[in-house]
């Protein structure tokens, strides 16, 4: 079966810890696989804004051996009247992947259903799972292990990161505590995919609208923006309830005494995390930042080697 990463549970906990392990692999030897040699392209697309997510695949998909042709899906036909389908059919007769930074799931659910080529999604409004592959790699590095950590995102429970914390972290094993002020929680049908998840792999889900005793004794806090892309008018208010939720020094003194900080970034200084913390001891951001280089070679070359495999 052509394989595609939409969310962070389309890769079973074994097939996780393999990608995984190739990423520390590339870590080390960043030239040592050609998954695209040829060159085979690779078409990342954004709809969205980004910085990490595209400069990342870019120079991942460099030194793999491929040509990475970026696209500003808003210039494309597919901002205009094509369809997400008919894209797809397209783009498959080109490259040998698609990468793809949308809104809705139902999108990039729509282009892997006729794409010939995997699809990875690089973000959409619900999941944000090759930011998790890197945040999982990050903690390894710093724990040495994932299973059995317990993990605490604070923020909006709602958004992609706290799903794809929530399935990435149970695939892996690990206790993954929500703490989401009341109105702005995950939703039902990803915690009991994760909830089902956790029974395989002795993980498990928590939520809780109380920052202070979901971070008690942690090893791992994460936090994002209270505000995410495309959110920015939806008439909420996003300041008032969410700071409590602000990892400050006090909370972070709640935490396991080795705990370390996450932040996918771009960071809203002063917001979700102070400066203190952001630039502190705790903070492993900027390797996080720097695994979605390896992290995302990983995955091409899993879900390529796949490929070949069918
Ligand atoms: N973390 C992340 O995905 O960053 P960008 O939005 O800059 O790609
Ligand atoms: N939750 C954030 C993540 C940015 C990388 C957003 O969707 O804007």
């Amino acid at each position: 079966m052509l394989r595609h990463f939409l969310r962070d549970d389309d890769l079973s906990p074994a097939e996780q810890t393999e990608v995984l392990d190739l990423a520390d692999e590339l870590k080390k030897d960043p030239l040592g696989h050609r998954a695209l040699a040829g060159p085979q392209s690779v078409a990342v697309i954004f709809e969205k804004n980004s910085t990490r997510t595209r400069l990342s695949f870019e120079a991942g998909i460099a030194q793999l051996g491929g040509h990475p042709i970026t696209v500003d899906g808003r210039n494309m036909q597919l901002g205009r009247e094509e369809t997400i389908e008919d894209t797809s059919r397209v783009l498959s007769r080109y490259v040998a992947a698609v990468v793809w930074r949308t809104f809705a799931q139902a999108r990039i659910e729509a282009m892997a259903s006729i794409s010939a080529v995997p699809v990875i999604n690089a973000l959409t409004d619900d999941f944000h799972p090759c930011q998790v592959l890197a945040d999982l790699q990050t903690i390894r590095e710093r724990h040495g292990t994932l299973a059995g950590l317990t993990m605490t995102f604070l923020g909006d429970g709602a958004n992609n990161m706290a799903h794809s914390l929530m399935l990435g972290g149970v695939t892996a094993g690990m206790h993954v505590r929500i703490a989401a002020p009341k109105g702005f929680d995950s939703n039902a049908s990803v915690v009991a995919d994760a909830r089902r998840r956790a029974e395989q792999t002795g993980g498990s889900v928590t939520l809780s609208d109380d920052p202070g005793s979901a971070a008690e004794g942690a090893n791992v806090l994460v936090t994002d923006t209270w505000s995410s892309m495309g959110q920015e008018n939806d008439g909420k208010d996003r300041v008032g309830p969410f700071r409590p939720y602000q990892i400050d020094g006090a909370l972070l003194a709640r935490a396991d005494s080795d705990a370390i900080v996450l932040h996918c970034l771009p960071a809203h200084r002063g917001w979700e995390i102070t400066d203190e913390v952001i630039d502190g001891p705790a903070s492993v951001v900027w390797d996080e930042a720097e695994n979605r280089l390896h992290a995302q070679k990983a995955l091409l070359c899993w879900l390529l080697a796949e490929e070949r495999r069918r």
